[in-house]
């Protein structure tokens, strides 16, 4: 890609707030990337420690980590289970403060924002998490979840609620008429298609994947990914897509972040870091999976093969007759 500026930002200060509803990614600025993180740190109180005597001890879930999202790209964070990817993802999306580091969004810090400014922040970063039944409200509607952060940003619903909700529906291959049912109603990879169309529905610049299709089926996990890369193909948007599974990270990463325990220990475009991972863990990684799936062969085939045919439509057709059963 572009070679990196270290350029200040005197022209970032120079420009007015971007419109509600500009594009996504239209008010990108040069070289520089939509999100820098640099150095974080997020230090736990280890339990059992501390009380009425001391100070407890902490250790450290997450110790300097510092990476970077371009416009338009998806960045894989991988690692096993308790490397931090989790807390790094929530540091990053303002939902935990770090004991230590820096955000830097298109341009802006943002670590310590506040009101209106994190308002506007947490509505450019969305996150969709791994389990769309805890993370979607049980007794509210697809309409009332969907519209729920237009409604939180204090934004007028484009066409009215059921309108907007049934348009995005679509968009992300639900049935538009089943707009007032609730997440019990559909099935696990429908549920994570709701909790997408809530992350759409903002217009958000980066979308922050946590685990998004870990526990869905792997046909599942197909369908949901060639969602996840139709929608950003359309959107222009970049993910953070954290995943312990590299068969997953290979169909979707543009460049891959491996965490250990709390740091990244490599990081790279995908297939160099694939193809010859130059850090011990990323080796033991990697020799832990089958390097190709057949199901994601089949699935790629046949994403091709109907753009060959027909082009885009094609592939939006097929996403909608997914999971009919
Ligand atoms: N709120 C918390 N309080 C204490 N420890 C935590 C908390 N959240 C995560 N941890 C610990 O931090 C480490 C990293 O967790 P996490 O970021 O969830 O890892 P990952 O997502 O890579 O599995 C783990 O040891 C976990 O137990
Ligand atoms: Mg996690």
């Amino acid at each position: 890609m572009s070679t990196t500026s270290t350029g200040h930002s005197t022209e970032a200060e120079a420009v007015a707030p971007a419109a509600a509803s500009a594009p996504a990614a239209s008010t990108s600025r040069g070289a520089d990337p939509l999100l820098r993180a640099t150095d974080l740190v997020k230090e736990f109180a280890v339990p059992g420690t501390g009380g009425l005597l001391g100070r407890a001890d902490t250790f450290r879930a997450v110790d300097g980590v510092s990476l970077e999202v371009r416009a338009r790209e998806t960045l894989a964070l991988v690692g096993e289970s308790g490397s931090g990817k989790s807390t790094t993802a929530r540091i990053v999306a303002r939902l935990m403060d770090a004991t230590s580091g820096e955000i830097v969004f298109d341009g802006e810090p943002v670590t310590h924002a506040k009101g209106e400014r994190l308002r506007r922040f947490r509505s450019d970063v969305q996150v969709v998490f791994q389990d769309p039944y805890s993370s979607l409200n049980p007794r509210h509607t697809v309409e009332r979840i969907v519209t729920a952060p237009l409604l939180y940003q204090g934004r007028q619903v484009p066409g009215g609620t059921r309108a907007f909700t049934q348009q995005l529906m679509e968009r992300v291959g639900l049935d538009p008429d089943h707009h007032r049912r609730y997440p019990s109603q559909f099935s696990g990879g429908q549920a994570q298609r709701i909790g997408i169309a809530r992350a759409l529905a903002v217009s958000p610049r980066l979308v922050v994947c946590d685990e998004a299709v870990s526990a869905l089926d792997v046909s599942v996990q197909a369908q949901i990914i060639n969602l996840l890369r139709r929608l950003q193909r359309e959107e222009g948007f970049s993910y953070l897509f954290i995943a312990h599974d590299l068969a997953v990270v290979r169909q979707i990463a543009d460049r891959v972040a491996v965490m250990s325990k709390g740091r990244i220990v490599e990081q790279g475009e995908r297939d160099a870091v694939f193809d010859d991972p130059q850090h011990e863990y990323t080796r033991t990684l990697l020799s832990a999976v089958p390097r190709i799936r057949p199901e994601w062969e089949r699935a790629r085939r046949e994403a091709a093969a109907a753009r060959a045919a027909s082009g885009h439509a094609e592939e939006t057709a097929k996403q909608t007759e997914e999971e009919t059963t």
